[in-house]
Formats: structure tokens, C-alpha cells, sequence
């Protein structure tokens, strides 16, 4: 089955009946551009001063600029920038494992003697408009004074590590951890009074690993599914935004509870205890860690939801031998997200839409499409030395650094800069009813 993005989120569709909206407040936007920059929802300068040390300098107020602005105005609302295509990008990677430091071992695939380079060297392109490389310098204007925590596995750990790579060329951060626990850390940009953090968080929900063999020798982990994992539940309510994810440490055996009872498990082989799709304690723990963020009344801030990303094994599963061993990205026309990734996909879909009905602010960073067309970009036997002894198989999940995952970065900074234009219309449009009223 293919998989058309596009006809399935709420990202696009939603703003297509407003276009007409969009273009009377483009114009209206406009008119007020010598006085500010809207797009961005802060003065122009600061950006200009602090270009200078990126790559990517951001033009001046010019007649180019506000067409371009106009531009960005239009394509932003009617496209749907998780839908395209990689393209070849011979300017990239934008750092390297000399440049920065933060490069997880497992991930430094360079380091680990990975021959081929190509995979560094693409940028994606939505279907209808461009996505912008991220521009350190803007990301960091833009979440001044604001606090970014990452909640899920070591997929979200890779997407912070990339984050701070592509970081690194305008500032690195201080470390100001509250635990000496690697899985909870804390980092302060201090020139932007920025914290970025991250909480370990698996499964989501309260977990326990009930046996670490178990029956497929993964470790057998019992789900409390209607429990939120106070770890990082009962430390977020301040942050400003929130990263959520979760994936691959669903496809191990699970026993799922629920009111301290069995329900059933995945892959238990318990003869007394029912098996359930993979997707029954996936929606669960989504469901139940957007109740706990619903639930925080002194929450603000923004919850992102990255959507699943798949991993690519191939000629067998990730414990029987497999591998992925492409240096170059399919087209979309090449592959569908199929079976149990379709399935998780969908679940996180219909949970997110569930969760931002309940009144807090809910956003959909949808890596899944883009991600399901990188079998070249993960560590696959780059993550270690050949000689480690390490029961290390095969690495589909995680991704190299520099690769294809510094690109969620790039879209994170596109939504950021739409939550701009955002609350800005619902200043304008709110202004424009109350002179009606
Ligand atoms: C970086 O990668 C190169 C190979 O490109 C390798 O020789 C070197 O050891 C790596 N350095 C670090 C600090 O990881
Ligand atoms: C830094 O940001 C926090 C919010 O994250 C704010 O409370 C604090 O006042 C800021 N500090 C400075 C020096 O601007
Ligand atoms: C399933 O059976 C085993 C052995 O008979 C028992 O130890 C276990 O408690 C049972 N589990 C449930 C959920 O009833
Ligand atoms: C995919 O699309 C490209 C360009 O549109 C085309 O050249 C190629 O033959 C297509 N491949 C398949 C498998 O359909
Ligand atoms: C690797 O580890 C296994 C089990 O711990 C051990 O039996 C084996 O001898 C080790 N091999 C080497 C080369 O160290």
C-alpha cells in the first residue's frame, strides 16, 4: 500500500480553507513589515547581527526579502512540507565529527571507518515549496529564553545530539544537569538563556523490566499503561516545548497492565496471557502520556509529536543477520511504509488527534515519510569497532551524524517559525473582531 502523507495529516488540510484569510493578512502583514518582521515575530536586526557566524546569512528588509517573505507567507499555508523528496545537497554536512563533540560513539559512523560519504550529502525538498537548511543563528533567536525537552528513547537522544551539532557553529552549550544519569540531561545556551533537556523515556508510560532475557533474550517489560512515567511527567510543565516520541522499544515482549491488572502482552509467549497487536500498548502509552501533559495546568508550552521512524532492515530481522547497507535514499515511489510501521504510524495519528482536542497546544513534526526514504543514513555495522566485542547487532535504528536526522532540525525550525505567523494572526485576526465588535 503507498502511503500518501499528505491525505493524512491535519497539517495542511487544516489551513487550506483559510487561504483566502491568508492572503487578506499577507496584505495586511505587509504594510508592517518596515516596522518588524512578522514571519519571525522579532525584529529583523537581531537576526542580522547574529548571522554573521552562520552559513546561511538571512537577508536584509529588502524588496527581495519581502517577496520572499510573501512567498513564504503562501507556500507555508497550502504545503505540505513532510511530502517531497530528497535531492542531492553538495554544501552539506554542516558539521563534522572534528567540529563537534557531541556525536554519541554509536553514531560516529566515520569514526567507525564507514567508507561512503553520499548520505550526508542530501536535503529534502517538500512537494511544492522548499525547506530552508537550518540556520543555527534563527533557531536560536527564535527560542530565546525558552526551555525545548526531548521525551522518548535514544532515537530522541540522536535528534538531540544532531540538534546540537547543527548548534555547535553559533554556540555550545553548558552542561547543568540536575542527576549525574546520562538519560536525563540538562543543557543551558547561555549567551540565549536557551535550556534544552532530555528524559528518558522509552515506553512512555511507568515500565518495569520484568525479566532482562525473556523470550526472544530482549528483555520481557511489563507496561503500566495507564501510569504516567512520573520521571519526566512531574518535570516538564515548565518547558516551553516538547519533543515526544516513541517506537522501537515497542517491538520488544510486553506484558501490558492496566488497573494493575494483566490485560494481555505482546510476544510473551505466557500460555495464559493473551496476545495483542504491537499497536494496543503503542496507543495506550501515547494516550496516556498526552493525558499527563492535558493534565498539567500550568503547562503553555508546545507538544510536538515526531512521528514514528522507521527503521530498515533488510535480509532479515534485526536479530537474525539483517542489515542496511544502501548508500543512497529511495525515491517515494520506491517504497510505502507497510505493516507494523503503517500501523504505529496510524496509531500516533489517531492518539495526536485525540489529544489536541483536550485544549492544550499539540503540533505534528512528521519525520516518518522522510525518514522511510533514508535506508542509507543509520550506523548499520559503523557504530562500533569491528573488533569490539559487543553484542551489538546491525544498527537500522539509529542514525549516523552528520545524516539524514539533522534534517528534523530543519523542519522543527520551519514549525517554529510557523507558530510566528501563527499567533500573529490570531493577534491580527483577534484585533481585526474587536474593532468590528
Ligand atoms: C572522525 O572521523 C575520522 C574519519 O573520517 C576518523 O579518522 C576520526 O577518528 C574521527 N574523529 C573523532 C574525534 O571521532
Ligand atoms: C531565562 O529564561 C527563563 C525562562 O526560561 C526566565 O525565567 C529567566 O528570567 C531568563 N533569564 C534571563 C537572564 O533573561
Ligand atoms: C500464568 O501462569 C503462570 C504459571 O502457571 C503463573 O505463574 C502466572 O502468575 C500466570 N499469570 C497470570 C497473569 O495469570
Ligand atoms: C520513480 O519516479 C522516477 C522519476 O519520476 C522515475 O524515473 C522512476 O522510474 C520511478 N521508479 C519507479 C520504481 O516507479
Ligand atoms: C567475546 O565475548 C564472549 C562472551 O562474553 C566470549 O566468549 C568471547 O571469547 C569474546 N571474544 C573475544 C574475541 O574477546
Amino acid at each position: 500500500m503507498k502511503l500518501h502523507a499528505m491525505e493524512l495529516l491535519p497539517f495542511a488540510k487544516n489551513h487550506k480553507p483559510k487561504i483566502v484569510l491568508q492572503i487578506t493578512l499577507t496584505l495586511i502583514v505587509l504594510a508592517i513589515i518596515p516596522l518588524c518582521y512578522p514571519l519571525l515575530g522579532y525584529p529583523l536586526y537581531l537576526l542580522k547581527s547574529s548571522s554573521d557566524s552562520s552559513d546561511h546569512s538571512i537577508s536584509s528588509p529588502s524588496t527581495d526579502s519581502r517577496e520572499a517573505l510573501v512567498r513564504a507567507l503562501e507556500s507555508e499555508k497550502i504545503c505540505d512540507i513532510f511530502s517531497g523528496e530528497w535531492v542531492p545537497n553538495p554544501e552539506a554536512p554542516y558539521y563534522t565529527n572534528t567540529t563537534c563533540w557531541a556525536i554519541h560513539e554509536h553514531q560516529n559512523c566515520m569514526k567507525y571507518g564507514r567508507p561512503d560519504t553520499e548520505f550526508m550529502k542530501w536535503r529534502w525538498k517538500p512537494d511544492g515549496c522548499d525547506l530552508p537548511i537550518f540556520n543555527p543563528a534563527q533557531f536560536l533567536e527564535i527560542v530565546r529564553g525558552k526551555s525545548l525537552a526531548f521525551v522518548g528513547d535514544s532515537v530522541a537522544r540522536n535528534q538531540m545530539q544532531s540538534l546540537i551539532c547543527l548548534l555547535s557553529r553559533v554556540e555550545y552549550p553548558v552542561d547543568v544537569s540536575y542527576t549525574p544519569d546520562e538519560r536525563f540531561k540538562r543543557w543551558k545556551y547561555t549567551n540565549y538563556n536557551f535550556t534544552l533537556a532530555i528524559f528518558w523515556t522509552p515506553h512512555l508510560v511507568k515500565a518495569k523490566e520484568a525479566d532482562s532475557n525473556g523470550p526472544t533474550h530482549t528483555g520481557l517489560f511489563n507496561l503500566y499503561l495507564d501510569e504516567f512515567d512520573e520521571e519526566w511527567t512531574t518535570q516538564i510543565e515548565d518547558f516551553d516545548y516538547i519533543i515526544i516520541s516513541a517506537g522501537h522499544w515497542f517491538f520488544r515482549p510486553m506484558v501490558f497492565y492496566e488497573n494493575n491488572q494483566v490485560v494481555g502482552c505482546r510476544y510473551c509467549l505466557l500460555d495464559n496471557v493473551t496476545d495483542l497487536p504491537m499497536s494496543y500498548g503503542y496507543r495506550k502509552a501515547f494516550r496516556t502520556a498526552f493525558k499527563a501533559i492535558n493534565s498539567l495546568e500550568n503547562f503553555k508550552g508546545i507538544t510536538f509529536m515526531r512521528t514514528f521512524a522507521p527503521s530498515h532492515f533488510e535480509n532479515g530481522l534485526w536479530n537474525e543477520g539483517g542489515n542496511c547497507a544502501r548508500t543512497r535514499p529511495f525515491r517515494s515511489n520506491e517504497t510505502a511504509l507497510e505493516g507494523v510501521d503503517f500501523e504505529l504510524y496510524m496509531t500516533q495519528l489517531e492518539e495526536f488527534k485525540i489529544a489536541e482536542k483536550q485544549g492544550k497546544k499539540f503540533r505534528l513534526l512528521d519525520t516518518t515519510q522522510a525518514t522511510l526514504l533514508r535506508p542509507d543514513g543509520h550506523p548499520s555495522r559503523y557504530g562500533h569497532l569491528p573488533n569490539e566485542n559487543v553484542t551489538l547487532y546491525n544498527d537500522c535504528v539509529h542514525w549516523c551524524l552528520p545524516g539524514p536526522i539533522d534534517t528534523w532540525s530543519d523542519f522543527f525550525l520551519e514549525m517554529l517559525k510557523m507558530e510566528g505567523i501563527t499567533s500573529y494572526e490570531e493577534k491580527l485576526y483577534s484585533t481585526d473582531r474587536k474593532l468590528k465588535v
